[in-house]
């Protein structure tokens, strides 16, 4: 049933979320033999990568996906246009797919993206199931409903608000994940505990490996999280913690977006330092950390004045200031800290090495 909070005189209705299945595939097989998916008919989003790494898992595990029809999409960015969401309405209808039919989205970010797009627009809106296999997928991208494509030359330009029905979490599929794909999702983990979970946040930094149980931990806090602020009006911004200077680095320097997030929160801790009083040993530990990880950019104050107006054109920037997400403490964040562009230019320089 629809629910609706106000918020600067807006109304917004609230589409329930979906729920989250951290018992993997063999709860997802369970859950598609109830009664409530009987009429369904599925298709099974992949790329190349997930074609042939996870389509054999999961078809092996979940009999109902069995029989399911599946389409190839191009992999990562790629596949977030307007002429591959029309290619995947066309063979729906070619097919045809009625308001029974459930989509499938196994893949990463882009993949999940992509078919919630598909889903939410198909004969005004069929189900969809997020069945994430990269570790950035299973912890933020296929919880919390958001749904895109890039459009215009801008990324994310096109979407809804639209929950998949489930978001299925299988760490199984990490098993054939490049390294860099685990550190991109690795880094938002860290984003999230530090942001939420102080405990969680000392627990990720020492440990060697990426365990399921923690990454499990954090689809949790994603979800509670968007649960309170599902339209991104408030707390949710909590989860932009290190991303108006990672999205910059990102774009001007075209490291992967975890790595860039990463570097953004060493800015975004030196500042917490500076106005918000966050204790200095932390934002020191974590540099180490980091160090050990990502190797810290190479630009010069000539190179922080391109990245500026990037910043600026972040949606966090209103009437040309700055606004960040801080941290007080770990586990306590501040959000639309205002921060001058010194201060900003400070922050940037300390990166560099
Ligand atoms: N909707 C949201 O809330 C949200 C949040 C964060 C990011 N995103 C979006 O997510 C996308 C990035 O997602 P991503 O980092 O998962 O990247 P991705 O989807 O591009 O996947 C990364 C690479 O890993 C491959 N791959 C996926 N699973 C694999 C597996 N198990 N084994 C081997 N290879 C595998 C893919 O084919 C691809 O080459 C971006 O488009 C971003 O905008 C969305
Ligand atoms: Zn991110």
């Amino acid at each position: 049933m629809a629910q609706y909070f106000r918020k600067n005189g807006v109304i917004y209705g609230m589409t329930k979320q979906g729920k989250i299945v951290y018992g993997g595939l063999r709860a997802l097989e369970r859950e598609l033999r109830k009664e409530e998916w009987r009429d369904a008919r599925y298709t099974i989003i992949v790329d190349e990568n997930t074609f042939q790494h996870c389509l054999p898992l999961l078809i092996g595990t979940v009999e109902a996906l069995q029989e399911a029809e599946f389409v190839e999409v191009p992999v990562g960015e790629e596949c977030k246009s307007i002429e591959v969401a029309a290619q995947v309405w066309q063979t729906l209808m070619e097919g045809g797919a009625d308001r029974q039919s459930v989509i499938v989205n196994l893949g990463g970010g882009a993949v999940c993206d992509l078919g919630g797009f598909v889903a939410a627009g198909y004969k005004r809106g069929i189900r969809h199931i997020n069945v994430p296999t990269t570790l950035l997928a299973m912890v933020d991208a296929a919880i919390g409903g958001k749904t895109a494509i890039d459009f215009g030359g801008v990324k994310n330009s096109i979407g809804h608000f639209y929950p998949s029905v489930m978001t299925v979490v299988e760490p199984a599929f990490l098993e054939t994940l490049p390294q860099q794909e685990l550190l991109n999702g690795q880094l938002e983990m860290v984003k999230t505990a530090a942001v939420c979970d102080s405990t969680l946040y000392g627990r990720l930094l020492a440990e060697r490996d990426i365990r399921s149980a923690d990454i499990k931990e954090v689809a949790r806090i994603k979800a509670r999280v968007v649960k309170a602020d599902p339209y991104d009006c408030s707390i949710r911004k909590i989860l932009n913690f290190g991303h108006t200077f990672g999205h910059a680095i990102e774009v001007y320097t075209s490291v992967p977006h975890g790595v860039a997030v990463g570097i953004g929160m060493q800015a975004a801790m030196y500042l917490s330092v500076k106005k918000l009083g966050l204790a200095e040993e932390l934002y020191n530990s974590y540099c180490r950390w980091l160090h050990n990880l990502v190797t810290p950019p190479h630009y010069t104050l000539k190179d922080v004045e391109q990245m500026l107006p990037l910043m600026h054109q972040d949606k966090k920037s209103t009437a040309g200031v700055l606004r960040c997400v801080l941290l007080q403490d770990l586990g306590a964040a501040v959000i639309d800290v205002e921060v001058s562009d010194h201060e900003v230019r400070d922050a940037m320089l300390k990166l560099a090495r």
